[in-house]
């Protein structure tokens, strides 16, 4: 099958705005990933085309794009899912709501200065046991913060939000993401301060419930879900 990319492309050392680059790839299979397609466009047709990745196993969160506009990851998504038949369109674009440094290359200082400003580590409750050995914790309060360990920090939640669009001081699903799995951890003593953190004017209650966050996220992580964990938590206590 041929594929044709519509990439939107911006190099801020000599472009005032940015642009559509269109590139088409013959002999795809239905199985090939966006990624690597994109690898072709670039090694095969374009050098200056910049993209961010690593892993290309949907683990290291890097290569999160726009693609036929919703936020994925770009080594997750095979090309039979965007359409079938001898020849597919596909339209890539940066994530939206952090600057673009080039093409689908965004800044993510602002998304890591939010992840920061939330105490994403853990605070032990209490000193290491006599034995020396782990904290124990039951399997039901372990369960409690199980879905949110899932983040890789993709930004797939946070750049589809709408809210975060309007006000990039909003600190964002992805960070509420990574306080619920502290602050729902029996073994951590910094619940209260993280959730006097996200009940600022800035914290949880910038969140309208518009659900984007959601299906965004790579890995089903239940993000309204833990967003609404968190509020509840904020007014009734953990
Ligand atoms: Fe990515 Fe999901 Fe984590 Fe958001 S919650 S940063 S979408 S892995
Ligand atoms: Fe935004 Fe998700 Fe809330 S899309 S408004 S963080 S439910
Ligand atoms: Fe690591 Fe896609 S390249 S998640």
């Amino acid at each position: 099958m041929q594929v044709t990319f519509r990439i939107k492309r911006f190099n801020p050392e000599k472009d005032t705005k940015p642009y559509w680059g269109e590139y088409t790839l013959d002999h795809v299979d239905p199985t090939d990933r966006v990624l690597e397609l994109l690898h072709r466009v670039k090694w095969e047709q374009d050098g200056t085309l910049t993209l961010r990745r690593s892993c290309a196993h949907g683990v290291c969160g890097s290569d999160a794009m726009k693609i036929n506009g919703v936020n994925r990851l770009a080594c997750k998504v095979l090309v039979r899912a965007l359409g079938t038949g001898d020849h597919v369109k596909v339209q890539v674009e940066p994530i939206v709501g952090l600057p673009v440094i080039k093409d689908l290359v965004v800044d993510f200082e602002p998304f890591f200065d939010h992840y920061r400003a939330v105490m994403p580590y853990f605070v032990p409750a209490t000193a290491v046991p006599d034995d020396g050995r782990e904290r124990l914790q039951s399997q039901e309060d372990r369960e409690r913060f199980d879905d949110t360990t899932k983040c890789i920090l993709c930004a797939c939640c946070t750049t589809s939000c709408p809210s975060f669009w309007a006000n990039g001081k909003y600190v964002g699903p992805a960070a509420i993401v990574q306080a619920h799995r502290f602050i729902f951890d029996t073994r951590d003593g910094a619940a209260q301060e993280r959730l006097n953190i996200l009940a600022e004017p800035d914290g949880v209650w910038r969140c309208r419930t518009i659900f984007n966050c959601t299906p965004a996220c790579p890995r089903e992580i239940e993000v309204t879900r833990a967003i609404g964990e968190v509020k509840l938590a904020i007014q009734r206590g953990v």
